[in-house]
């Protein structure tokens, strides 16, 4: 055989090796939820299209494709509940409460409900009432650094994301500070459904959802004798004046808007946190210039933002760049890779709190874009203006960031320990000393 022929060969043969082993073969690896972006940057190269056997569906990691595919008619969000519409009849059977409940969530299986929900609840979430939650967030806020101020360290996660988050939310539904640990509890296993594999993660989701039916049923019970200023007040008015359809309604949309909210916000502030701690020269200059801080959270969300992926499912045949994607797969949307996509974003491995974000994709996008944006902005900007004025300089403690692989492709954040040096005037006015 010809010299140059087998050269082409070898070269091929060396050029196909390597995008085996630089493209991820197995999406479930632990290893991958730590250490995303080396392999996202791989798949958008290689393979922006990439069928994963393991998750069995598709999965898109470049930004304009999942912005498409967010705004495209042949794909739906339902796709917990086309899922489940998929499975053997017994197990159907046992999951009907969790599927007649997810089918409610902003009406999202019918177009029509979809929008008369958004019509309905988006002038409560509108960055106007949000603003009027800004003197309570901060507030709330000041309590929960006034009863840890005179410790050395705190975990930001547990003492303060959460909390916050939690409050907040539980505040805008009307329903007790008291029970801010189980709303977080909830909050966590539903959020489940993003990564969810089987049977066994449904069932354990639709455990905590009949909790979670249950506690809201009492203050449904209690507020329709005496409304107050809360949503739940506000959904009952819906009810009466037939902007909602039924009770079943208003309990599915309080549990989305509960697990919506909780752990997505918490966990922006505790990972905003530790990017901050990261990258210490962006911590210095959000400090120097706090005027920064809305800039910066844009960096934050796009950089690393809570929601790694979102999930869809095909209802018609399609191509995409030459794959043909079939009704009924599942297409898998990682914002963490559109969010670093280098067509859109220079550079964007760097963080940066001074960069012009102009869009990103962690709130979501098109007609599912996250209804509380505007929401857990306010409170993200309160978070990170008190903490930089109150809490002096912050250094990650010895037990630093740990980080859990959560297969597939997600981690989280289990604790952020860092030590507090508060202004020595605030220590001592808390104390009464000095
Ligand atoms: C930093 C915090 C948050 C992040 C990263 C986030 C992320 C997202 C994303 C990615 C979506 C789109 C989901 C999809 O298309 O499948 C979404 C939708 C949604 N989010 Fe958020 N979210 C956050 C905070 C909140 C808050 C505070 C609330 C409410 C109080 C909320 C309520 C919702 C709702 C109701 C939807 C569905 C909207 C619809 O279908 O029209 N989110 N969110």
């Amino acid at each position: 055989m010809r010299r140059d022929v087998v050269n082409s060969a070898k070269a091929l043969s060396q050029a196909w090796h390597q995008l085996e082993s630089s493209v991820p073969s197995d999406l479930l690896d632990p290893s991958l939820c730590l250490d995303l972006h080396p392999a996202m940057h791989s798949l958008r190269q290689k393979d922006p299209v990439h069928w994963s056997p393991q998750l069995n569906g598709w999965v898109l990691t470049r930004f304009e494709d999942i912005a498409a595919i967010l705004r495209d008619p042949r794909v739906t969000d339902a796709s917990t509940t086309g899922r489940i519409d998929r499975m053997p009849e017994e197990e159907r059977k046992q999951l009907r409460p969790l599927r007649d409940s997810i089918a409610l969530w902003m009406g999202h299986t019918r177009k029509e409900d979809h929008l008369r929900f958004q019509q309905f609840l988006k002038k409560y979430f509108s960055h106007r009432t949000v603003e009027q939650l800004r003197h309570k967030t901060q507030a709330l806020l000041d309590r929960l650094i006034d009863k840890l101020i005179q410790d050395d360290e705190i975990d930001i996660v547990s003492e303060l994301a959460h909390p916050l988050s939690a409050g907040v939310i539980a505040e805008m539904l009307g329903t007790p500070i008291e029970d801010l640990d189980q709303l977080q509890r909830w909050s966590r296993t539903l959020n489940l459904l993003f990564r969810v594999r089987g049977f066994q993660d449904l069932l354990e989701i639709q455990q905590t959802l009949l909790e979670m039916e249950s506690y809201l049923k009492h203050f449904l019970d209690a507020r329709r004798v005496e409304r107050r200023e809360d949503l739940i007040s506000i959904f009952l008015d819906g009810l009466e004046n037939g902007d909602i359809a039924s009770e079943e309604e208003i309990i599915a949309n309080c549990i989305l808007l509960l697990f919506a909210a909780e752990d997505t916000t918490a966990s922006m502030m505790s990972n905003g946190m530790w990017m901050l701690l990261d990258h210490p020269d962006q911590l210095e200059r959000l400090r120097q210039e706090p005027a920064l801080i809305p800039n910066a959270v844009e960096e934050m969300m796009r950089f690393d933002g809570p929601s790694t992926m979102i999930n869809r499912m095909a209802v018609e045949n399609f191509e995409l760049h030459g794959r043909q994607i079939e009704a009924g797969q599942m297409v898998f949307l990682v914002l963490h890779a559109g969010n670093r996509d280098p067509e859109v974003f220079p550079e964007p491995d760097q963080f940066d709190v001074g960069r012009k974000v102009m869009k990103h994709l962690a709130f979501g996008y098109g007609a599912s874009y996250c209804l509380g944006a505007a929401l857990a902005r306010m409170e993200a900007h309160v978070f990170f203006e008190t903490v930089l004025r109150r809490l002096g300089d912050l250094e990650l403690t010895a037990d630093g960031a740990p980080w859990v692989p959560l297969p597939p492709l997600w981690r989280r954040l289990k604790s952020l320990w860092v030590r507090i040096h508060p202004a020595h005037t605030e220590a001592q006015a808390l104390t009464g000393t000095g």
